[in-house]
């Protein structure tokens, strides 16, 4: 039996375990004395009581805006919706300007609620328990709204979108000629195919079965690539392949590379994602398409605020 405090703990593992906890994604926001609002992007909220009505999201101490946040007497959460990233994105920098680039009101508390949402909750503080590197402020609900808009999910360090599997389900439906591809990374970078047309990503004309040669699963056993596929990416048309006369329509998967089996196959190109040769790829939609996973992958929840505040650098779990 090992004995834990003798182990060093694994802090990587362990923010890689916690990143399959699949989240919504929340901006939570105050007022500040001076009446300047303050906010930061957060997916540790949690509902908690329902009677009194209690919710809960922890702040880093590491933080800006963590002493605002344990001294403020109110707060609001924003559940985004699922066409709100670049709010997350927003909220999860450093911008000085934060709310100059997004829409918002206030409600009851006074607090900022984010326009076109999923749902708010406006909440007096309630307790503030210090955790660890992190404080936990419970709120109060005074004041809540929802719509039925779908919300923004959130795992393993990327956006999810839960309408995507629905589109890619009417546009398989809807086409003959759709085209099922993956972004699939392994710890060196993302599967990229050489082929005489310049880079692009795996795809085959239907999803299964590894058997099937023209099948997104049958060209990645041909590569000797096990991969999960975590989520739907995107679902998309494609003006090149329209100009080659099929339909274009495009479903990507986002997922991983477990295992590899066999001789690497010679067209196999795997790149880290900061230093893909965007020239290279042949399919604009595609290359466009990749830019916003490079884009929020840089936006990994954990890897920006577990980072390396001393140092001054951001370290993310997915791209080191
Ligand atoms: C999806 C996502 C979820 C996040 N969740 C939290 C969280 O729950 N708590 C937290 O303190 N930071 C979280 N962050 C990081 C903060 O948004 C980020 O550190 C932000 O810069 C803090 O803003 P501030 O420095 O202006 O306070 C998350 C970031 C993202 C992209």
């Amino acid at each position: 039996m090992t004995n834990p405090s003798t182990e060093p703990f694994d802090t990587t593992g362990f923010r890689r375990a916690l990143g399959a906890f699949v989240t919504g994604v929340t901006v939570v926001t105050t007022i500040q004395a001076d009446g300047t609002p303050r906010g930061f992007t957060a997916n540790s909220f949690t509902s908690v009581s329902l009677d009194p009505p209690l919710v809960l999201v922890c702040v880093a101490k590491s933080a800006s805006s963590h002493d605002v946040f344990s001294q403020a007497p109110q707060f609001a959460v924003s559940v985004l919706a699922e066409d709100q990233k670049d709010v997350s994105g927003v909220f999860a920098s450093k911008s000085p300007d934060k709310f100059a680039q997004v829409a918002w009101q206030t409600r009851a508390t006074g607090a900022p609620v984010m326009h076109g949402a999923a749902a708010h909750f406006d909440c007096a503080t309630h307790q503030v328990i210090d955790a660890g590197d992190h404080i936990v402020l419970l709120g109060r609900v005074l004041d809540f709204a929802h719509t039925g808009v779908s919300p923004l999910g959130y795992c393993r360090g990327a956006y999810v979108s839960f309408s995507l599997s629905q589109d890619a389900i009417a546009a398989t439906a809807a086409s003959e000629h759709a085209q099922v591809g993956a972004i699939l990374e392994n710890s060196d970078g993302v599967v990229l195919l050489e082929t005489p047309d310049g880079l692009r990503l795996p795809r085959g004309t239907r999803l299964e079965a590894a058997n099937d040669p023209a099948s997104l699963r049958g060209v990645l056993a041909s590569l000797g690539l096990v991969a999960h596929l975590d989520f739907i990416f995107a679902v998309f048309e494609s003006a090149q392949a329209r100009q080659q006369a099929d339909d274009g329509v495009r479903i990507f998967y986002r997922g991983r590379v477990v295992a590899q089996r066999g001789m690497s196959a010679p067209e196999l190109f795997i790149v880290p994602l900061a230093q893909i040769p965007w020239d290279e790829l042949s399919d604009p939609a595609e290359r466009s398409m990749l830019q916003r996973y490079v884009k929020e992958r840089h936006e990994d929840a954990f890897g920006v605020y577990v980072g390396d505040s001393e140092a001054g650098t951001v370290q993310t779990l997915a791209l080191t």
